[in-house]
């Protein structure tokens, strides 16, 4: 029997290439470029497997256009780049990385937290533009971290990791908002207090969003929902881009309603809103949530043996839809 031919949508370690070819024959995007629609469509030509990043949109007009196509192996725990409902109406399995970047994503969270709230980007320019001449008695004087009332929207995986270091490593209060409360036991073991989202933006010193994309959490922090926070608060997006309205965060920012904001994604990454690059008061990074080495390699090794696990007839690891196999 002929081997089934898997494409890469974007570069990836060799030792997963490797991987892959032992089960299937491979095509792989050397120069690791972004393909539009049309450049994947076409490369998916003949392809039965797809192994994608989170960039890589996989809706139903490629379905139709790749009817070869059976598996889709997303190297991300978020799979709002997948139109699952699409492709469980083709038969075409959609599987994603979670757990694997769980502890990762949250020390990312957590930096980002610490950095927007103790101004480290702020004061770091300042001193390579040479402007440190002096010692001040306010100069980049933060907000304390120890102590404080930290926020989560979103308490999956990532926000309950994020709620044991606020809380067991901190000493911070920390209050949530989610589509479903926790298990006593889990609120209990994260030490975290569940409160309506409208308490959330208005008691939270620092509020944190960890909740997946989708239409219903597209600008769920705008205009609105920032005009609830409190001035001296910091609001960090290490989710997606869309979930924050960023030209209203711009302008909160530049009129210092909230304090300060730390960003991970961005609505149209890798183009960042205009306004959040004029603005001082923003820690800004480049979607580096879980990147670590360890953990990107756990990541691609699980896309990767998800397709293996397909292609050689045993059962998915982290499907998100049935197994029409
Ligand atoms: C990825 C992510 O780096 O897992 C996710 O949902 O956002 C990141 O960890 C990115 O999506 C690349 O696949």
């Amino acid at each position: 029997m002929s081997k089934p031919r898997i494409l890469l949508a974007r570069a990836v370690f060799p030792e997963v290439v490797d991987k892959l070819r032992q089960v299937a024959e491979v095509q792989t995007n050397p120069d690791d470029a972004v393909w539009s629609q049309a450049e994947l469509i076409e490369r998916l030509q003949g392809k039965q497997g797809v192994f994608t990043t989170g960039g890589d949109r996989i809706d139903a007009a490629v379905l139709k256009a790749c009817p070869d196509l059976r598996i889709c192996a997303n190297m991300a725990v978020g799979y709002n780049n997948f139109d699952v409902p699409a492709m469980t109406a083709a038969g075409v399995v959609a599987t994603n990385a979670p757990d694997v970047l769980t502890e990762t994503t949250a020390d990312l969270g957590f930096a980002l937290l610490m950095a927007t709230a103790r101004r480290l980007a702020e004061s770091e320019h300042y001193l390579r533009a040479g402007q440190w001449t002096k010692w001040s008695y306010d100069m980049f004087a933060g907000s304390d971290i120890h102590g404080s009332t930290l926020g989560i929207l979103g308490m999956g995986r990532i926000g309950q990791a994020i709620a044991r270091r606020g809380a067991h490593g901190f000493g911070m209060r920390v209050i949530y908002h989610n589509r479903s409360r926790l298990s006593p036991e889990l609120e209990a073991q994260c030490r975290a207090q569940y409160v309506s989202k409208s308490d959330l933006l208005a008691q939270s010193d620092h509020l944190i969003l960890v909740l997946p994309y989708s239409a219903e959490s597209h600008h769920a922090v705008g205009a609105a929902e920032l005009a609830q926070m409190k001035s001296s608060a910091t609001l960090v997006n290490i989710a997606r881009g869309g979930i924050v309205d960023d030209a209203a965060l711009a302008q909160a920012l530049k009129n210092r309603t909230i304090a300060a904001a730390g960003l991970d994604v961005f609505e149209e990454e890798p183009k960042v809103h205009p306004g959040l690059l004029e603005v001082p008061n923003v820690v800004l990074t480049p979607h580096i949530g879980s990147a670590s080495l360890p953990t990107r390699k756990a990541m691609a090794h699980l896309a990767a043996d998800n397709l293996v696990a397909f292609f050689t007839g045993r059962p998915l690891l982290t499907p998100l839809n049935p197994d029409p196999r």
